[in-house]
C-alpha cells in the first residue's frame, strides 16, 4: 500500500499540537513515527490513543546499551503492539540478537537497525566518531550486521538504499533525510526528494517538519503521496 511508504514522524513535547496532528492526519495517513521527544513526554498510553486511530506505529527509540538491557527492553516494549521498533546497529551483533530475542517474546512486529544517523557528515564520522572507513562501507556494513542478527531491515538515508538493496535481499530500508522540493534541509545532511528515494528503492521513507510544519499539513502528506504515486 501506498500510504504506508510514508511514515510521519509525529516530533513534539505538546500535547495540543499532538491532538491536532492526530485529528488532522487520521483517516488519511495510514503510519506514523513516534520518536523519544513524544515517547518521552506521553508515554505508552500515546500509542493505545494513535491504535484506536487506526495508525501503524513505528516506534522510533533507537536503543543502544548491553545486550541483557536491551532484551529487557526490547521485550517490554514488545507487549506495545508497536508495527516497527528499532535499535542501534553500532551496539553490536550480540546486542541485536539480544534485542530480537526479547522482542519477540511478544511481538511479530519489524525490528531495524539504525546505521548511521541522516545528520552525520563523512567529517564526523571521521573527526569525532574515529571511524576511519567511509559512510557507504560503515553503513552496509552495519546493515549487514542487522542482517547476520536476524533483524528486519535498517534505517539508512536515501543515499545508501541501492547499496543496501544490491547487497542484502529481503531487508526492509526506512529512509529519514527526505526533503521535497523547495522545503528545508533543517539538521539533515544526506537528503533526497520523495519521487528519488523510491526510484532508488527505499521501503518506507519517514518525513517530519517538512509535512508537520507546513501551514497545511494534510495537504503536504496528500502532495507527496500523489508525487511518489
Ligand atoms: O523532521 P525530519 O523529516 O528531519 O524528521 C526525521 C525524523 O527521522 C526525526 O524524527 C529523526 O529523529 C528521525 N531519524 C533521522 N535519522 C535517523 C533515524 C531517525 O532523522 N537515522
Amino acid at each position: 500500500m501506498i500510504k504506508d511508504k510514508v511514515i510521519i514522524a509525529l516530533d513534539t513535547q505538546d500535547e495540543k499540537v499532538m491532538n491536532r496532528w492526530i485529528e488532522e492526519f487520521s483517516g488519511v495517513a495510514s503510519f506514523v513515527k513516534i520518536g523519544m521527544e513524544a515517547y518521552y513526554s506521553f508515554g505508552p498510553q500515546l500509542l493505545q490513543k494513535l491504535k484506536s486511530h487506526q495508525f501503524k506505529i513505528f516506534l522510533d527509540l533507537k536503543l543502544h546499551d548491553i545486550p541483557h538491557t536491551v532484551h529487557k527492553s526490547c521485550k517490554t516494549l514488545g507487549k506495545l503492539g508497536v508495527d516497527i521498533l528499532n535499535v542501534h546497529a553500532a551496539g553490536g551483533h550480540e546486542m541485536m540478537k539480544a534485542a530480537l530475542e526479547g522482542y519477540r517474546e511478544h511481538s511479530q512486529g519489524k525490528l531495524i537497525a539504525v546505521t548511521q544517523l541522516t545528520s552525520t557528515t563523512s567529517e564526523q564520522l571521521k573527526d569525532e566518531l574515529y571511524i576511519s572507513k567511509t559512510l557507504d562501507e560503515t553503513v552496509l556494513g552495519y546493515a549487514q550486521n542487522a542482517k547476520k542478527a536476524g533483524l528486519d531491515g535498517v534505517v539508512c538515508s536515501p543515499l545508501e538504499i541501492e547499496l543496501i538493496h544490491q547487497n542484502i535481499k529481503n531487508f526492509i530500508t526506512v529512509t529519514p533525510g527526505i526533503r521535497p522540493l523547495n522545503a528545508r534541509a533543517d539538521d539533515q545532511k544526506r537528503i533526497l526528494t520523495p519521487i528519488e528515494a523510491i526510484q532508488k528503492g527505499c521501503t518506507h521513507m519517514v518525513i517530519g517538519r517538512p509535512i508537520t510544519q507546513s501551514p497545511h499539513p494534510k495537504q503536504t502528506y496528500l502532495n507527496i503521496l500523489e508525487e511518489i504515486q
